[in-house]
Protein backbone atom coordinates (compact mmCIF):
# COMPACT_ATOMS: atom_id res chain seq x y z
CA UNK A 1 0.00 0.00 0.00
CA UNK A 2 1.24 3.45 -0.53
CA UNK A 3 1.94 5.74 2.13
CA UNK A 4 2.38 9.64 2.24
CA UNK A 5 5.70 11.14 2.70
CA UNK A 6 6.42 14.15 5.13
CA UNK A 7 6.27 15.92 2.25
CA UNK A 8 2.99 14.98 1.14
CA UNK A 9 3.03 12.80 -2.10
CA UNK A 10 2.47 9.79 -1.72
CA UNK A 11 5.66 6.71 -2.26
CA UNK A 12 4.30 5.14 -5.57
CA UNK A 13 4.70 8.66 -6.85
CA UNK A 14 8.12 9.47 -5.37
CA UNK A 15 9.13 6.43 -7.06
CA UNK A 16 8.18 7.49 -10.15
CA UNK A 17 9.48 10.57 -9.71
CA UNK A 18 12.92 8.88 -8.66
CA UNK A 19 12.68 6.59 -11.55
CA UNK A 20 12.32 9.51 -14.13
CA UNK A 21 15.58 11.35 -12.56
CA UNK A 22 17.60 8.15 -13.27
CA UNK A 23 16.80 8.70 -16.90
CA UNK A 24 18.42 11.31 -19.63
CA UNK A 25 16.14 13.92 -19.78
CA UNK A 26 14.43 13.77 -16.36
CA UNK A 27 12.44 17.25 -17.00
CA UNK A 28 10.60 15.55 -19.92
CA UNK A 29 8.76 13.11 -17.65
CA UNK A 30 7.51 16.57 -15.78
CA UNK A 31 3.71 16.00 -17.68
CA UNK A 32 3.49 12.04 -16.96
CA UNK A 33 4.30 12.55 -13.67
CA UNK A 34 1.58 15.52 -13.11
CA UNK A 35 -0.84 13.44 -14.15
CA UNK A 36 -0.17 10.99 -11.50
CA UNK A 37 -0.23 13.46 -9.07
CA UNK A 38 -4.03 14.26 -10.44
CA UNK A 39 -4.86 10.80 -10.79
CA UNK A 40 -4.22 9.99 -7.25
CA UNK A 41 -5.47 13.63 -5.55
CA UNK A 42 -8.06 15.11 -8.15
CA UNK A 43 -5.94 17.82 -8.57
CA UNK A 44 -2.49 19.52 -8.48
CA UNK A 45 -1.77 21.88 -5.12
CA UNK A 46 0.73 23.68 -4.79
CA UNK A 47 2.89 22.03 -2.16
CA UNK A 48 2.20 18.71 -4.59
CA UNK A 49 3.52 20.85 -6.90
CA UNK A 50 6.24 22.75 -4.99
CA UNK A 51 7.49 19.02 -3.92
CA UNK A 52 7.26 17.77 -8.04
CA UNK A 53 10.33 20.68 -8.97
CA UNK A 54 12.32 19.97 -5.97
CA UNK A 55 12.02 16.15 -6.12
CA UNK A 56 12.40 16.24 -10.59
CA UNK A 57 15.20 19.30 -10.40
CA UNK A 58 13.23 21.67 -12.48
CA UNK A 59 11.47 25.39 -11.60
CA UNK A 60 8.71 25.62 -9.56
CA UNK A 61 7.59 28.29 -12.18
CA UNK A 62 8.14 25.54 -14.96
CA UNK A 63 5.61 22.94 -13.38
CA UNK A 64 3.35 26.10 -12.32
CA UNK A 65 3.58 27.29 -16.07
CA UNK A 66 2.47 23.45 -17.79
CA UNK A 67 0.30 23.09 -14.85
CA UNK A 68 -1.33 26.38 -16.27
CA UNK A 69 -0.79 25.79 -20.09
CA UNK A 70 -2.71 22.28 -19.98
CA UNK A 71 -6.55 22.57 -20.08
CA UNK A 72 -6.46 18.88 -18.34
CA UNK A 73 -5.14 19.55 -15.02
CA UNK A 74 -7.05 20.83 -12.58
CA UNK A 75 -5.49 23.86 -9.90
CA UNK A 76 -8.34 23.07 -7.57
CA UNK A 77 -10.24 20.27 -6.02
CA UNK A 78 -13.17 19.27 -8.16
CA UNK A 79 -16.76 20.03 -6.85
CA UNK A 80 -19.00 17.33 -5.13
CA UNK A 81 -20.68 17.50 -8.90
CA UNK A 82 -18.25 17.80 -11.87
CA UNK A 83 -20.00 19.30 -14.70
CA UNK A 84 -18.32 18.33 -17.98
CA UNK A 85 -19.61 20.18 -21.58
CA UNK A 86 -18.71 18.47 -24.36
CA UNK A 87 -17.39 20.88 -26.99
CA UNK A 88 -16.85 18.05 -29.69
CA UNK A 89 -17.78 19.39 -33.22
CA UNK A 90 -21.12 17.65 -33.19
CA UNK A 91 -22.46 19.29 -29.81
CA UNK A 92 -20.61 22.50 -30.72
CA UNK A 93 -22.35 23.07 -33.93
CA UNK A 94 -25.47 22.50 -31.91
CA UNK A 95 -24.85 24.88 -29.51
CA UNK A 96 -22.47 23.67 -26.87
CA UNK A 97 -20.97 27.04 -26.44
CA UNK A 98 -24.15 28.75 -25.44
CA UNK A 99 -24.81 25.87 -22.99
CA UNK A 100 -21.32 26.24 -21.79
CA UNK A 101 -21.68 30.27 -21.32
CA UNK A 102 -25.25 29.19 -19.20
CA UNK A 103 -23.26 27.34 -16.91
CA UNK A 104 -20.62 29.56 -16.30
CA UNK A 105 -23.18 32.72 -15.57
CA UNK A 106 -25.31 30.25 -13.80
CA UNK A 107 -22.97 29.07 -11.26
CA UNK A 108 -20.71 32.63 -11.45
CA UNK A 109 -17.22 30.08 -12.39
CA UNK A 110 -15.07 29.67 -15.53
CA UNK A 111 -13.78 26.78 -17.15
CA UNK A 112 -12.07 24.80 -14.75
CA UNK A 113 -12.89 26.34 -11.58
CA UNK A 114 -14.91 25.37 -8.30
CA UNK A 115 -17.97 27.07 -6.79
CA UNK A 116 -17.03 28.32 -3.38
CA UNK A 117 -19.37 25.93 -1.42
CA UNK A 118 -17.27 23.39 -3.34
CA UNK A 119 -20.65 22.03 -4.92
CA UNK A 120 -19.99 22.29 -8.43
CA UNK A 121 -17.08 22.42 -10.86
CA UNK A 122 -17.12 23.46 -14.51
CA UNK A 123 -14.47 21.38 -16.94
CA UNK A 124 -14.93 20.67 -20.65
CA UNK A 125 -14.58 17.23 -22.99
CA UNK A 126 -13.86 16.14 -26.23
CA UNK A 127 -16.15 14.06 -27.99
CA UNK A 128 -18.16 11.81 -25.73
CA UNK A 129 -18.99 9.18 -28.80
CA UNK A 130 -22.78 9.96 -28.49
CA UNK A 131 -23.00 12.78 -31.08
CA UNK A 132 -26.82 12.30 -32.24
CA UNK A 133 -27.70 13.18 -28.50
CA UNK A 134 -25.72 16.73 -29.36
CA UNK A 135 -25.12 19.55 -27.01
CA UNK A 136 -24.32 16.55 -24.26
CA UNK A 137 -23.12 17.31 -20.75
CA UNK A 138 -22.41 15.60 -17.74
CA UNK A 139 -22.44 15.90 -14.54
CA UNK A 140 -20.63 12.61 -12.50
CA UNK A 141 -21.62 10.07 -14.45
CA UNK A 142 -25.13 10.90 -15.14
CA UNK A 143 -25.00 12.16 -19.13
CA UNK A 144 -27.99 14.85 -20.30
CA UNK A 145 -28.72 14.84 -24.07
CA UNK A 146 -29.67 17.37 -26.17
CA UNK A 147 -29.43 20.20 -23.76
CA UNK A 148 -30.37 23.76 -24.30
CA UNK A 149 -28.86 26.88 -22.28
CA UNK A 150 -32.50 27.44 -21.60
CA UNK A 151 -32.21 24.73 -19.33
CA UNK A 152 -29.47 24.95 -17.15
CA UNK A 153 -30.94 26.37 -14.41
CA UNK A 154 -33.20 24.00 -13.82
CA UNK A 155 -30.52 21.41 -14.35
CA UNK A 156 -28.67 23.07 -11.35
CA UNK A 157 -31.46 23.40 -9.34
CA UNK A 158 -32.25 19.65 -10.04
CA UNK A 159 -28.44 18.57 -9.09
CA UNK A 160 -28.60 21.01 -6.06
CA UNK A 161 -31.81 19.31 -5.04
CA UNK A 162 -30.82 15.74 -5.36
CA UNK A 163 -32.72 14.53 -8.20
CA UNK A 164 -30.96 12.63 -10.82
CA UNK A 165 -27.64 12.88 -9.87
CA UNK A 166 -25.39 10.58 -6.87
CA UNK A 167 -23.20 13.00 -5.09
S1 LIG B 1 -19.21 15.88 -30.17
FE1 LIG B 1 -20.20 15.80 -28.26
S2 LIG B 1 -20.69 13.69 -28.08
FE2 LIG B 1 -19.64 13.78 -29.97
Amino acid sequence: MATATKDGLESDIVKFISQCRKKEHPESYLIAVLHKVQEKYGYLSQDHMNEVAQRLQVPTSTVSGVATFYHFFRLRPRGKYAISVCLGTACFVKGADKVLNAFQTELGIEMGETTADGLFSLENTRCLGVCALAPVVTINDTVYSKVTANQVPELIRQVKSGKNVEG
